[in-house]
Formats: C-alpha cells, sequence, structure tokens
C-alpha cells in the first residue's frame, strides 16, 4: 500500500508554465521558477527568474544547494495543470467505443449492464480497474469523479487502486434498485445504502484526510433509484455534509419522459433530486442538455456544477447540445467529463475538442447569440473548471503557491520515439505550440504526469 502520496523529495523546474485560473484567461508563465515540496504542495511560483538566480531562490526557501535537481525546460516543453475528468464509468473501461448511435436506455441494457456485471468478481474488478486508472494518469487525468459499478467491493478495489496508483478521484458505488435486469442491480434497498455507507468508511479508512481519494455519492439516475433509495441517499447526504454528489441529469428525451412517468408529483428532475436532498453546492451533474429557465435557476441558485460530456452526447442516437455558454453567463461551475465508455473517446483532449465543435453547433442554433467556446474557455473547462466542480479549487486546477502540484509536462518536439510527429515549425509563438497541443497532441505528447508531486505516468 502507498503510504507517501507524494514522491517523498522536493522538485523544481524551470521554463514555460502554462494555467486558467479564471475563465477566459490563459496565464502563459515564461522562464518560470517552480519549486513543490515534498508533500506536494507548490512552494514558489515565479515568472521571469534567469537561470543564474535559481540557486539563490533555492537556498531562501531553506534548501542547501544541489539537493534536488532542477528540471530546465527546453521550447516546445511546458507544464500545466493536469486535466480534470468530472464524468467517467470506470466499469465501463473495457467498452470504450462500443455501442454508438443507440438510445440511452437501449444502451444501457444491450452494452453497458453486461460490462459492469462482471465487477462481482473481485479478481476481474482489481485487474481491469489497474488498466483503467492507469490508463487515464496517461492521458493526463490527474484527477477523476468516478462511478463505480453497483458491486461494493469491486468499488472499494477502485478506491484502493486510485490510491496505489496515485489518481486524485471521487469514486462512488452506483445505486441501482430498478430498471435494470435482476443479473445487474442492487438486490436490495438496505443493500445499497450499506454499501454505499461501507465505501464511505472505507475510504475514509484508506485516506483520513481526503487528501487524494474522497467518497461520492452516486445515485446512477432517478430512473434506476426508487424513491425509498433517493430518500436514504438523501440522508446520507445530510449526515456526510462534507461529500459531493453525483447523478445524470436531463440527458436525453426519452429519459426524462421515462422519469416523469415514475415520478408524475415532480415536473423537472431539479425538482426530483432538490426534493429528495441531492441538489446542493457539492452536486455534480452530468449532462444537462435540456434544462428550462426555472431549472437553470435552481441550479444557479443551489450552486450545482455541471459535468459537460460532449463526446457522449454527440455519439448516442441524437446529436444533443448542453447549453454551456448560458450556464457560463449565469456563474453555474462547469467541467468536462469524458463519460467513458458514454463517450467513445477517454481523452480530455478529445473532449475539450468535442466541446469546441458543439458550441460552434450552440452558436448556429443561437442564431449567434451563444459564442463557441475560446481556446482558453475550453482549456479552462478542462482543468480549473473541473476543480471547482469537483470541490476541489483550493487545491488544484491552476498553479499558485500553496496549491497541490497536479501537473503534466508536455512536450511537442524531439518525442521518443522518435517517430512521433513533431507538432512545432521553428516560428510558432509558445501560445501555437500551445494551440496545436490542445488541438492536434495526445498523450505521446504528456511526458510526465504528477498529482500531488508524485510522478504517476507509467
Ligand atoms: N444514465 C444512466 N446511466 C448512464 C450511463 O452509464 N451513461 C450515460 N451516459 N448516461 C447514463
Ligand atoms: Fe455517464
Amino acid at each position: 500500500k502507498n503510504t507517501t502520496p507524494a514522491s517523498g523529495l522536493p522538485l523544481a523546474f524551470h521554463g514555460t508554465v502554462i494555467h486558467s485560473p479564471s475563465l477566459g484567461g490563459l496565464e502563459i508563465l515564461e522562464n518560470c521558477f517552480i519549486l513543490v515540496d515534498k508533500t506536494g504542495t507548490i512552494q514558489s511560483l515565479q515568472p521571469d527568474v534567469e537561470s543564474s538566480r535559481i540557486n539563490s531562490i533555492v537556498s531562501d526557501h531553506g534548501y542547501a544547494p544541489d539537493v534536488f535537481p532542477v528540471k530546465y525546460l527546453q521550447r516546445g516543453e511546458f507544464l500545466c495543470p493536469g486535466f480534470v475528468d468530472t464524468h467517467n464509468h470506470a466499469p465501463q473501461w473495457t467498452q470504450r467505443g462500443v455501442g454508438r448511435g443507440q438510445a440511452l436506455i437501449d444502451w444501457l441494457n444491450q452494452v453497458t449492464f453486461a460490462h459492469e456485471a462482471k465487477f462481482a468478481d473481485p479478481e476481474y474488478a482489481r485487474r481491469t480497474y489497474a488498466s483503467c486508472v492507469t490508463g487515464f494518469l496517461q492521458q493526463g487525468i490527474t484527477t477523476a469523479s468516478y462511478y463505480g459499478s453497483y458491486h461494493g467491493e469491486a468499488t472499494r478495489i477502485l478506491a484502493d487502486v486510485c490510491y496505489e496508483k496515485g489518481q486524485r478521484a471521487l469514486v462512488g458505488k452506483c445505486n441501482m434498485n430498478r430498471n435494470a435486469p435482476e443479473w445487474y442491480r442492487d438486490p436490495s434497498i438496505a443493500d445499497s445504502l450499506h454499501e454505499t455507507r461501507a465505501l464511505i468508511q472505507h475510504i475514509q479508512g484508506l485516506d483520513p484526510e481526503g487528501q487524494l481519494v474522497r467518497p461520492v455519492i452516486t445515485p446512477r439516475f432517478a430512473i434506476s433509484c426508487d424513491s425509498e433509495l433517493l430518500s436514504g441517499l438523501g440522508t446520507i447526504a445530510r449526515d456526510h455534509p462534507d461529500l459531493p454528489i453525483q447523478t445524470h441529469f436531463n440527458e436525453e428525451d426519452q429519459e426524462m419522459q421515462f422519469t416523469r412517468e415514475l415520478f408524475p408529483e415532480f415536473r423537472l428532475e431539479a425538482d426530483l433530486y432538490r426534493h429528495f436532498g441531492l441538489l446542493n453546492n457539492r452536486s455534480i451533474l452530468a449532462h444537462c442538455i435540456f434544462l428550462e429557465e426555472k431549472e437553470m435557476d435552481v441550479l444557479q441558485e443551489l450552486r450545482c456544477g455541471v459535468a459537460h460530456c460532449p463526446i457522449a452526447n454527440t455519439t448516442m442516437q441524437d446529436f444533443m447540445v448542453a447549453p454551456i455558454r448560458e450556464y457560463l453567463r449565469r456563474g453555474i461551475k462547469v467541467g468536462l467529463g469524458t463519460d467513458s465508455g458514454g463517450g467513445y473517446s477517454s481523452s480530455m483532449l478529445e473532449t475539450m475538442k468535442q466541446a469546441f465543435m458543439v458550441s460552434n453547433a450552440r452558436k448556429m442554433l443561437t442564431q449567434g447569440r451563444d459564442a463557441p467556446l475560446s481556446l482558453a474557455e475550453g482549456f479552462y473547462l478542462a482543468t480549473m473548471g473541473g476543480a471547482q466542480v469537483c470541490g476541489l479549487e483550493d487545491r488544484i486546477g491552476s498553479f499558485a503557491v500553496g496549491m497541490e502540484f497536479d501537473a503534466l509536462e508536455v512536450h511537442t518536439i524531439g518525442l521518443d520515439p522518435p517517430g512521433v510527429m513533431s507538432l512545432v515549425e521553428e516560428d510558432d509563438s509558445i501560445f501555437v505550440i500551445f494551440e496545436k497541443f490542445l488541438m492536434t497532441g495526445d498523450d505521446r505528447n504528456i511526458a510526465k504526469v504528477y498529482v500531488q508531486g508524485r510522478s504517476v505516468k507509467v
């Protein structure tokens, strides 16, 4: 078991640092010196430092010279914050790319539940979650908010794997006691709630301070939870006022209709989840495609977060466009989600690009009213916006003294293996290099991944 999440050694870098601390803002810090202490916290962040001054800055921070190497980043290399995936189904790892073009409920029944059901086997869970978490880390996802399967044991294993491999994660046991086959649903309400509490306890034992891994209350959606289960989960949310809550929200026409049939007393999903105590400033609402003004008012008032999943929204049966500009205008928190495997990709770079494309569609649909996302805004959603949605904005999402060092070291030239295309031309500005990484780069350009100062990419 990993007992020290951080590397145990301080880290230092000198070179280009790029982050987006506020929506629409992009800071490119050149010749920046970053010092990360051995707990993984940023101790110093100073732009425009000449290399010759570094030794004295290091000793000003109380370190003897040469106790650790400073990494000098070259042209075409930079640090940026790690990606935050606000919506991810770990047990769908094995079905990435499968089942496109189907309606949500059919896709759940015909593809998804059979994959998730395999996690009844703890050996299978350990093996598959190891490959899942490694895969996301490789692609620079330093934080993920995971739905597990309904199985308690497999979900505790998922939390262990995240902790061992050093990924920051919210981990939820998926609650679902109806509208799923008998071989894949919670056997009873008592069992569903018991396993939820057992996961919370397990994670509190594993990582008492919630340094890396935290539990998240995870009703799959109202279709798969009856009132008694939802109200039990609302009670757990009330008993643990620090815990995030995640669910799928206004994702699809049929889903919304079916929800209304099951709960005729609520016209809007916002009323439903609010009634059961599941909507508050810790809620992470995936998709949020078809919201009435009144529902947006509720999200705004309760300060709920939105997990925007543009790949899944355009991979299933329809091309569904969430009104992200409207959420941003209202100051609602928004992050990006791969929704892997509802979306075909497990990459945040791909997700960000699809967010750009869908925002162009939104501009068309609103006759030009909703401006498309800028490059800086998309990057913000993938980093700082996601950190806010996950309640981690004081720790991660951008770089500042006192924040934790969750970062990607990006290389765009001189790549290993040498056959990888170079993205950069001689006269490219740093902004253009950054733009090329976002728009044409992939995990081969992510040379190193740090979570709380620990190097986690294998
Ligand atoms: N709604 C309920 N379950 C799911 C799921 O696994 N993926 C997506 N995209 N929507 C859901
Ligand atoms: Fe989903």
